[in-house]
């Protein structure tokens, strides 16, 4: 069994429902997932990388009818779609977890039976509200004008016997653990949402759903009549996934997960209903549940069902993977909302990522070429150049702004760099000094700091823009290997001089519409 500080680290994201194609909301959980996956990777962690569907439940069922398939063969042509997506994005997942999984449904029941076994689960009867796109119950209390408080849309109104979890017993319990954890709910501002919502008082959840009304569920162990909530369901993915009751050793190496990325509508069900869950069961609790804002298109939420979808697999196809992914992560802080404007893409494309970065290339490849026929000259020297120096501080900040889970810093320290070695070109004037025979060693050291501040960059942008960062390290002949041999000695390894370098075609060309626009170089 592993010991406590080889854990691996273990990330996850939601389970997407499959009642329609990803759009850019599911695909924005996923980057992120994946950015600080290779993040911990590229520290020399191992990780565990936990991605799936979620395909059970009302909205699933009626979906499926809809289309006149049967709930399993309809799944089953929409898990595809997921994963060729995460295939397109390359996203760098370990495992890829269905609720329809045997394996999944076992782990279920034995949870449920031990959740009878010390008695948190009870039956009665059940009156309320259900909101079958948000696939929840609301008391009358909760209804916001006779509608459904988050999606604003209709309910209906239920009266039925089902099973209980007993919530409300551990209500102190959870209280008291998330005032002593500042760390479990991130943001602060989502944490106090929570705390806020524990001041009152929680009530019970319903766990089942009688087959007269949902057949496509898990069904209940003790009674043939019910199948599981598919919250409940759901949820428990995060331990099925890793074997909580198959494989112990396993799981222990792996849990408590340390990352669960949600989106902010489903906090709730990861910061209340989850650990609850877990602590009845006698389970750790996960270090962290980290909540990020909406993907929103003329002021609402990007949704399936308001029909304002933004078509990740288009994007990447027009502006490059990595173009759509840095949006993502470089719009937005975690947490907050961002409104998505395809201008804005493009925006972010024409002037970070062609004129910053691509030109950053362009310039030291065609120079080198042209002054020292590709092979970067001996750095000694350059190492006392002010963008050394702040080349070598980006590891830190990078480093700095991930553990605090936000990727928008690290890039915006990134940039710094950047459009600071823009500027180092622009001062230095390396054509000016190889016009003058007396200069040589200056031209020397300005493009030996210029060929190794390139390759920082390359390798510090490694887990946000994974294609550039290794193609621009590939024309360069480094390979991330050499870059990253462990978490403290990055900056060390990377010997820039002597090697060859490939000037390559453009890393981001230009626009078809700003074709005619001038070159800057
Ligand atoms: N199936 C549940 C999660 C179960 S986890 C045990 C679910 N699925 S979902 O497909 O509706 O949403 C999955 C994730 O996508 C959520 O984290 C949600 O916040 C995120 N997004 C869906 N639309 C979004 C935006 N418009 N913007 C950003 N993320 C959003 O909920």
């Amino acid at each position: 069994m592993e010991s406590k500080s080889e854990k691996i680290i273990y990330l996850t994201t939601p389970l997407y429902y499959v009642n329609a194609k990803p759009h850019i909301g599911h695909a924005y959980t996923n980057v992120l997932c994946d950015t600080f996956t290779r993040y911990y990777r590229w520290t020399g962690k191992k990780v565990f990388f936990l991605t799936g569907t979620d395909e059970h439940g009302t909205k699933i069922e009626k979906t499926a009818r809809e289309s006149k398939e049967e709930p399993l063969a309809y799944v089953e042509r929409m898990v595809p779609l997921f994963k060729d997506l995460w295939r397109l994005l390359g996203i760098d997942y370990d495992y890829f977890i269905r609720t329809t999984d045997e394996v999944h449904k076992t782990e279920v029941a034995q949870i449920l039976r031990k959740l009878e076994e010390t008695g948190d689960i009870y039956k009665s009867e059940y009156k309320g509200w259900y909101c079958t796109p948000c696939e929840t119950f609301w008391t009358g209390l909760q209804l916001a004008e006779g509608r459904c408080p988050d999606c604003s849309r209709d309910v209906q109104e239920l009266s039925e016997n089902n099973y209980f979890f007993k919530l409300s017993k551990y209500q102190p319990w959870l209280l008291d653990y998330i005032q002593t954890h500042p760390e479990f709910i991130l943001p602060e501002i989502r944490r106090n949402e929570i705390l806020g919502f524990l001041r009152e008082p929680l009530e019970d959840l319903c766990i089942t759903r009688p087959k007269a009304r949902l057949q496509w569920g898990i069904e209940y162990p003790n009674s043939k009549d019910h199948v599981v909530y598919v919250w409940f369901d759901a949820l428990i993915n995060y331990v099925s996934a890793i074997g909580v009751s198959s494989d112990p050793e396993r799981f222990l190496s792996l849990w408590p997960a340390d990352l669960h990325l949600v989106g902010k509508d489903i906090l709730r069900q990861h910061a209340v209903y989850w650990p609850i869950m877990l602590k009845a069961c006698g389970l750790e609790m996960p270090k962290t549940v980290l909540a990020h804002g909406w993907w929103t298109l003329s002021g609402a939420k990007v949704s399936k069902s308001r029909g304002n979808i933004v078509d990740p697999v288009a994007l990447s196809r027009a502006y490059g993977v990595d173009a759509f992914r840095y949006f993502m992560l470089r719009e937005v802080k975690v947490g907050s909302d961002g409104a998505f404007s395809e201008d804005l893409l493009r925006q972010r494309y024409s002037s970070d990522l062609a004129n910053d970065l691509g030109n950053l290339w362009f310039r030291v490849a065609s120079m080198m070429d042209k002054y020292f026929a590709c092979a970067v000259p001996d750095s000694e020297g350059a190492g006392e150049e002010l963008l050394t120096r702040r080349t070598l501080e980006l590891w830190g900040k990078v480093n700095q702004a991930m553990l605090r889970h936000d990727p928008q810093a690290a890039l915006d320290a990134v940039w710094e760099v950047i459009t600071a070695a823009n500027q180092y070109v622009e001062e230095k004037k390396p054509c000016v000094l190889a016009k003058d025979a007396g200069r040589k060693a200056e031209l020397a050291r300005t493009m030996a700091a210029l060929a190794d501040c390139l390759a920082h960059l390359a390798a510090v942008l490694l887990p946000f823009l994974p294609d550039t960062a290794r193609k621009i390290l590939n024309r360069m002949n480094l390979s991330s290997r050499t870059v990253f041999p462990d978490a403290g000695s990055f900056a060390a390894v990377l010997a820039v001089s002597g090697t060859l370098l490939e000037r390559g075609d453009a890393l981001f060309p230009r626009l078809e519409d700003e074709k005619d626009e001038p070159e800057k170089n």
